[in-house]
């Protein structure tokens, strides 16, 4: 039940998933504080239609750098619930999964405690048991989080979404350019969920009494289904190309040798693209009409 007094942390603000977290959040009656470390980004539209966070769509903005403790001075002040989907989805910071996806919530679970929040709620990943991911270096740094929030004596939720509508957006871009490349035979089985669905589920999982939460969006289909989708949406003929698994492993094993973290990236999506991410079905938009508001230019895809 929404308690309009609550007073939320978004640490993750300026990501794909946080931007609808924060809009969410917003909507459901959450008194909503941002973390970000660039105002700039937070007011602007995010990739693959994340909304902008402008001042009316936002209670407060705390420009920090979890890096740096210095400058997080009152960060948690008031804060009622922490909700974190900090993480490495694209390398930028040269950083390693350790740095950010454990290190950085770690701090802030650290500072949850010693501020006497009442909940947090963090972003694993759906199947993070799975023998085929348990080990890759993504998915270890999540469930050491878990593993401190479950031991940090915090109200905690976790929440465990399959691959986002980000990652399909990339799917049309490609299929726009007249090629689509797929890693494995494409034969994987997976749900995916958009932002906006996600983000009013995170409310849904803070709100209710289940510990861990499993996310999937409304349809399961495979990899390939949704490179052809893309191409139908466009009204073109899909012309598909696949890098076998063998190779893939090969182009992991180069690309770690130039940087480690690059490398436990691109082993962590070469691995998706083998295994299947299936969750229980939630949220409403269809692929199809994400992909034909993309297609379309609707900045609210
Ligand atoms: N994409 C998927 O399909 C999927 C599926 C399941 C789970 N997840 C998990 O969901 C979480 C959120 O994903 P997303 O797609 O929303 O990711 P995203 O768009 O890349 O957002 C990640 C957030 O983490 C922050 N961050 C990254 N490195 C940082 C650093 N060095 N210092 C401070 N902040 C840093 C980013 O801040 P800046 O914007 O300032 O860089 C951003 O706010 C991730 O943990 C991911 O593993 C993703």
């Amino acid at each position: 039940m929404t308690d309009p007094a609550k007073r939320v942390l978004v640490a993750g603000a300026t990501g794909y998933l946080g931007k609808f977290v924060v809009e969410a959040f917003k909507q459901r009656g959450y008194w909503v504080r941002a973390l970000t470390r660039d105002a700039d980004r937070l007011r602007e539209p995010g990739p693959f239609t994340a909304p902008a966070i402008d001042e009316a769509a936002v209670d407060d903005v705390f420009v920090g750098e979890l890096t740096d403790p210095s400058t997080l001075d009152g960060l948690m002040e008031d804060i009622d619930i922490v909700f974190s989907s900090i993480g490495i989805s694209r390398q930028r910071d040269g950083l390693t999964f350790e740095q950010v996806d454990y290190e950085l919530n770690r701090r802030l679970i650290e500072m949850a405690v010693a501020a006497d929040v009442e909940q947090f709620v963090y972003v694993s990943m759906q199947g993070a048991e799975k023998p085929e991911i348990a080990e890759l270096a993504i998915t270890v740094q999540h469930e050491r989080v878990v593993a401190e929030l479950e031991a940090s004596g915090l109200d905690y939720r976790i929440v465990r979404p399959c691959g986002y509508f980000s990652d399909m957006g990339a799917l049309l871009t490609m299929a726009k350019k007249g090629r689509s490349l797929l890693v494995g035979d494409g034969s994987n089985r997976m749900s995916p969920i958009h932002g906006r669905d996600l983000g009013h589920i995170c409310v849904d999982v803070a709100e209710g009494d289940d510990l861990e939460v499993e996310v999937g969006g409304p349809e399961v289909m495979t990899q390939r289904e949704a490179a052809e989708l893309a191409f139908d949406v466009l009204g073109k003929k899909p012309k598909i190309h696949v890098i076998p698994l063998w190779a893939a492993g090969g182009l992991v094993k180069g690309v770690r040798l130039l940087s480690n973290q690059f490398g436990d990236l691109a082993e962590f999506i070469v691995v998706a693209g083998e295994i299947d991410g299936v969750g229980p079905p939630l949220g409403t938009t269809t692929l199809r009409t994400y992909f034909e508001r993309l297609a379309a230019d609707d900045p609210h895809a």
